[in-house]
């Protein structure tokens, strides 16, 4: 960072000088984004052979498993180094206690199993959250309108645990629950798991960008009320970093921020204070947007893209989770 600026001044500075032609601004580029940041968060649906359009984020699919392999075999080659998975439960399995999250056989663990065996060297990280099981549309379990703190956590530590089983290699809790890092890393070791990774959803806000992402898995319209009560309210900044070292004293792996773009000034504060491997989720209603201007002809989505992702990689972020991986990775590949 330019801790004291020299005294220049023009004419005899010419800040245009760097910029002359494509080889001097490659020089003087001060960040670069490359595959190695990317992390594809994909949707998973029960069948085979199908895909289904997410009608509010254009060009995202669900896929079934068998199709799922595929992609992620696509990725793997474009040198995507992890994906995130998020399955659409069907609703009928949807129950108060969530109790699907936990079982050994649902549509994540064995979607993490089929890509694990089928391309070993990618890493597979999944949601630790209630929300694609509970009946209430919660990230945790609900009793009289109120989310159960630390009954919440008792399921995550089971969802935990089978996800892990399954092959997974990074949890990424995204509830928002105090308390559950510790408690999951002591159920992951305890039974065996010490080289899972945790990956917190540390700073989480309570915002209104995830509507495209109940969309994908169906969340959304059975849930009651807002988020407000465990995720973070949007005007705050200092809470962030307490949210942070909290789960960096529980044990976190890394850290995450989300959303991303009108968070940045949070990534850059927790990259800054902490110094630990620090995201950034890119989050659906911010790929819906730049997908709904370029389907207006409003902006160019190939460049809004990678300009987003370039401020990213300016705020310190280790990483990004994006839905739009596969194009920026195959933009990247091409030049
Ligand atoms: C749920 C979860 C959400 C996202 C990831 N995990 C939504 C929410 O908290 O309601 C959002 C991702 C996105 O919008 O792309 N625990």
């Amino acid at each position: 960072m330019v801790e004291a600026l020299p005294h220049r001044s023009y004419p005899s500075t010419r800040m245009r000088r760097n910029r002359r032609e494509p080889w001097i601004r490659r020089l003087v580029a001060e960040n670069k984004l490359s595959v190695d940041d990317l992390i594809w968060p994909i949707f998973v649906i029960d069948g085979e052979n199908t895909t289904e359009q997410v009608a509010s984020m254009p060009g995202v699919q669900r896929f079934t498993i068998d199709l799922l392999v595929d992609v992620v075999g696509a990725a793997k080659d474009l040198g995507i180094p992890a994906i995130s998975l998020f399955p659409q439960t069907n609703p009928d399995v949807k129950t108060p206690d969530a109790r699907e999250a936990y079982n050994p056989d649902n549509l994540v663990c064995k979607a993490v199993r089929a890509i694990k065996s089928a391309h070993p060297d990618i890493g597979v990280m999944c949601d630790v959250a209630l929300d694609p099981y509970n009946s209430d549309g919660h990230d945790g379990i609900v009793k009289d309108g109120r989310i159960l703190n630390d009954d919440s956590i008792v399921a995550l530590c089971k969802q935990s645990v089978v996800q892990a089983e399954a092959g997974c290699d990074i949890l990424g809790p995204s509830d928002m629950m105090d308390g559950r890092i510790a408690a999951m890393r002591d159920a992951l070791d305890s039974d065996g798991f010490q080289d899972t990774i945790i990956m917190s959803y540390a700073a989480k806000y309570a915002s209104g960008f995830y509507n495209p992402f109940r969309d994908a898995i169906g969340s959304g319209g059975a849930m009651k009320g807002d988020k407000k009560t465990y995720q973070m309210n949007p005007y705050n900044s200092d809470e962030a970093l307490h949210e942070v070292a909290l789960d960096i004293n529980e044990g976190a792996d890394m850290v995450m921020v989300k959303p991303g773009l009108p968070y940045l000034d949070i990534v850059h504060r927790v990259k800054s204070t902490f110094g630990v491997p620090t995201y950034a989720y890119h989050v659906s209603g911010e790929y819906a947007m730049l997908q709904a201007a370029n389907l207006n002809g409003w902006l160019n989505y190939e460049i809004v893209m990678m300009e987003t992702l370039a401020s990213f990689k300016r705020a310190g972020t280790d990483g990004v989770l994006t839905y739009c991986a596969l194009d920026a990775a195959r933009i990247l590949r091409n030049g």
